[in-house]
């Protein structure tokens, strides 16, 4: 991919708004304050051809390497968090030097689109925890920024070490993942058995599972859930893997579909104004984290 948007992009087509639910976006107004008109639901599946590709060429990589043995060997590199040490606001502007392709004129930096997703989860009353949620949910792509390629950053995530499900887009490009032949990790349960906790099931490594080992001492469950399964397209939108959740899965779990509304739907083109935001923001990290965390 040129860069990373076209993953999210690819989302937002595959799962597009419910035409049935308000649309936010256009409530403003039919222009934005640049005179442009507001993003309809149309727009945000009209990408071209050559973007689907690259995402199918990404998918092809992401599915291929994410064994059960590199997904390991990636935790074992970067949970003991010894990485750096880093505030909140400014680890979103270590994520924002990300230098990839993409557009600075139409497309949102990094650090817009954190804080549309906080605005919009704002807006609309909830919790200051959710709004910081909202905030921070992305920052574990700084993962790029120390060398990891991207389909070991964003791209949905899984479970490894156990079957994997049909409706996880591209399957077929698992059959490329030497674990596809394993005799345990081919197999329905794999290595876990029914109901045993999305706690104890192993991801495959992305953005979701590093930043939560980096806050998880600091937030409610609830945004704790959002964080670390935010990518977990085949569970909070397709409904599998449900043999794995036990009771404190069921009861949370929801809390990670309401929050998928917010990151796929609140980006339009009107751009946040960082510089206004920030003394707001930045008071809200002092409630919940330390002036630095260990990455
Ligand atoms: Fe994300
Ligand atoms: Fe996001």
């Amino acid at each position: 991919m040129k860069h990373l948007d076209e993953w999210e992009s690819d989302l937002q087509s595959r799962y597009p708004k419910p035409t049935s639910n308000t649309d936010k976006l256009e409530v403003n107004g039919d222009r934005n304050c640049n005179g442009e008109p507001h993003k309809t639901r149309e727009a945000f599946r009209d990408y071209d051809a050559e973007a689907r590709s690259s995402v199918k060429d990404f998918y092809r990589l992401n599915h291929q390497f994410q064994t059960y043995d590199f997904v390991q060997q990636k935790r074992n590199q970067y949970l003991s968090l010894t990485q750096r040490r880093m505030g909140i606001w400014e680890a979103m502007e270590y994520l924002n030097t990300l230098v990839d392709d993409s557009d600075p004129d139409t497309d949102l930096s990094q650090i817009e689109h954190l804080l549309q997703t906080a605005e919009s989860i704002r807006a609309d009353g909830h919790p200051d925890w959710f709004v910081l949620t909202g905030l921070i949910h992305d920052l574990g792509k700084i993962l790029c920024l120390m060398g990891e390629p991207q389909w070991a950053v964003v791209g949905d995530t899984f479970p490894v070490g156990c079957q994997y499900a049909k409706s996880i887009v591209y399957y077929d490009f698992f059959k490329q993942n030497p674990d596809w032949h394993h005799p345990v990790y081919s197999t329905e349960r794999g290595i876990y058995r029914e109901r045993i906790g999305l706690d104890q099931i192993i991801m495959s490594w992305g953005h979701d599972e590093y930043l939560y080992h980096v806050v998880k001492n600091h937030l409610p469950i609830e945004a704790l859930y959002m964080i670390r399964y935010h990518s977990f397209y085949a569970a909070h939108r397709e409904n599998e893997y449900r043999r794995f959740f036990n009771a404190k899965d069921e009861h949370y779990f929801p809390w990670v579909q309401r929050f998928n509304e917010y990151d796929l739907y609140s980006k339009s083109d009107q751009r946040p104004n960082v510089e206004e935001l920030k003394p707001y923001y930045e008071s809200l990290i002092q409630q919940y984290f330390p002036s630095t965390l260990a990455w």
